[in-house]
């Protein structure tokens, strides 16, 4: 048990679900907690493995910000090491920050340990670089307006699909018909690639590829609703391109450029 001038929270990423997506930080902090707090339709139950026997395990799906609070009280006057157990990354779409704020009012030393992001692990799981030269060099992490939280003005899906760049569209499934309204007023052409995750590193795993001009039959037929990621843009498809950090007439601090391979790279207009 942690002594009374100890209490701690730990908010900790657990990744998109698989237990083994945990990384070493998160599973030490699981399994140093008195009590773990955890949602149990979004998290895999062996990630509660790591605990203690002896420790307090909590559904936050049971829980309002306000149940939370208490219990994070009792931490700071009892002591207690608290895990407070999120999906993906606790950055992104957690409600971590307004529980971050209420530790730091009650006095409370708080961790945040980064987890694996949905988008991440959809990405490895697609085989795709989200990122390729002269294709897409941007990530937009969004979501649909119109869902529970309104859209801040200018960060409708509209606006950001007229970069053209690759995007991961969350909490969005129940809405697809609007999504693909939006990708299109935006600019992508219907033949921009797609690919549609449901429940990525679980069991009921599913993932498939198709183009925004089949991505609403594609949610349909499939019945994703939610827990659903979607990876849109062109570097879904794009091959060919070569980045220019690893071509024979890059130089830096750790290898000579080729010359003639620098000389080639320079007449197409790279800064080498
Ligand atoms: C409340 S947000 C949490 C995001 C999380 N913090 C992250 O970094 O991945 C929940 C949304 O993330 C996406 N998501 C999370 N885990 C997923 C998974 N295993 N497969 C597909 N989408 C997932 C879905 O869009 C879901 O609606």
């Amino acid at each position: 048990m942690a002594d009374a001038r100890t209490g701690k929270v730990t908010f900790v990423g657990a990744g998109p679900g698989a237990a083994d997506l945990l990384t070493f930080r998160a599973a030490r902090a699981i399994a140093e907690a008195d009590v773990v707090i955890w949602a149990a339709s979004l998290v895999q139950a062996e990630v509660l493995q790591h605990a203690r026997e002896d420790a307090e395990i909590l559904d936050s799906a049971a829980l309002s910000l306000e149940d939370v609070v208490a219990v994070y009280e009792r931490a700071r006057d009892e002591g207690l090491r608290i895990a407070r157990i999120h999906s993906g990354d606790p950055a992104l779409w957690g409600g971590t920050q307004e529980q971050l704020d209420r530790c730091d009012a009650l006095g409370l030393a708080t961790e945040v340990v980064p987890g694996v992001s949905a988008f991440s692990a959809v990405a490895a799981l697609a085989r795709r670089e989200l990122t390729i030269p002269e294709v897409a060099q941007s990530v937009v992490l969004t979501r649909l307006g119109g869902g529970k939280t309104p859209m801040p003005p200018g960060e409708e899906v509209r606006e950001f699909a007229k970069h053209g760049t690759t995007m991961a569209i969350f909490l969005s499934a129940a809405r697809s018909g609007q999504l693909v309204r939006e990708l299109l007023e935006g600019g992508y052409p219907t033949s921009t690639p797609v690919v549609v995750a449901y429940q990525a590193t679980w069991p009921e795993e599913l993932v498939v590829r198709c183009t925004i001009g089949t991505l609403e039959e594609t949610v349909k037929e499939h019945k994703l609703w939610k827990h659903t990621l979607f990876l849109v843009g062109p570097a879904l498809e794009a091959h060919g391109t070569r980045s220019h950090l690893y071509h024979p007439g890059h130089f830096h601090g750790y290898r000579k450029a080729d010359p003639a391979a620098r000389r080639a790279l320079r007449e197409r207009g790279a800064s080498t």
